[in-house]
């Protein structure tokens, strides 16, 4: 049974098809989801997800993208919506330097009061970092003795020794389709150098498909090309990597 750790079925691009879309994917083996928000409105929206889908579950967070005017009533709402019993995760918050939609310090003040809400919450984090590796490695490196439950790196792009430096903090390691694009030297060198027992599967639906697919739609049937990649990397069978990040899945969320 597949455990896809990050994808976004909230989104506008599935509101054609879904019901039918969400059924081929259950079809397909994959047990579970984690939807993760990306603003206010999108964590209701998963949540509301939770509730029509057994298999899928909920991150509530608002991404570094949509920080700009955010208020604090509008952490205590994500604070009422970790009460919804499927709720499992604050996520995505990070940081992102890349589009830099607001200032890296008003990026920086809600990741922390997000990671704050975390730990009053007893839940893990699902991190977006882009372009922001040392200062994302450096809140993290600040919170996360407090952090009950740690988190996850998702869609991981930094170096092999900062990924060993998060694994021995507690967290796991998001691969997703990028390991499969033809310029993946450095995911490749990561997914070689860490233990399966740390690694996390994701697509992060709809964006980043994976090869063969790359350009179009993307969905959690994809994350057979992910798992095979992985298993190809570290001479291991499909099951076994199927089977290992699952329990790693199950294991971070409490599932
Ligand atoms: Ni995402």
């Amino acid at each position: 049974m597949y455990f896809e750790s990050h994808a976004h079925y909230d989104d506008e691009a599935y509101n054609e098809d879904r019901h039918e879309l969400l059924m081929k994917i259950k079809e397909a083996g994959v047990g579970y989801i984690i939807n993760a928000g990306a603003d206010i409105v999108s964590s209701k929206r998963g949540i509301q997800l939770t509730k029509e889908y057994d298999f899928i579950y909920a991150a509530v967070g608002v991404h570094p993208h949509s920080v700009q005017d955010l208020q604090d009533a509008d952490i205590e709402e994500l604070r009422q919506m970790t009460a919804e019993p499927k709720v499992v995760a604050i996520g995505e918050i990070g940081l992102d330097y890349y589009y830099e939609h607001s200032s890296k310090d008003i990026q920086k003040r809600w990741f922390d009061k997000q990671i704050q809400l975390a730990k009053e919450t007893n839940l893990p984090i699902i991190i977006h970092s882009r372009e922001a590796a040392q200062d994302t490695f450096e809140m993290v490196q600040s919170h996360y003795k407090t952090l009950s439950k740690r988190g996850v790196i998702h869609c991981y792009s930094g170096s092999v020794e900062m990924a060993k430096e998060y694994i021995k903090m507690g967290f796991y390691i998001g691969v997703g389709g990028v390991l499969t694009f033809k310029n993946a030297k450095r995911m490749v060198e990561v997914v070689e150098e860490i233990p399966l027992e740390h690694i996390l599967i994701e697509t992060d639906a709809p964006y980043l498909t994976p090869v063969p697919h790359r350009g179009k739609r993307n969905d959690s049937t994809y994350l057979v090309y992910i798992v095979q990649a992985i298993a190809d990397l570290k001479n291991l069978t499909v099951e076994e990597v199927v089977k290992q990040t699952a329990h790693n899945g199950k294991k971070l969320f409490s599932l």
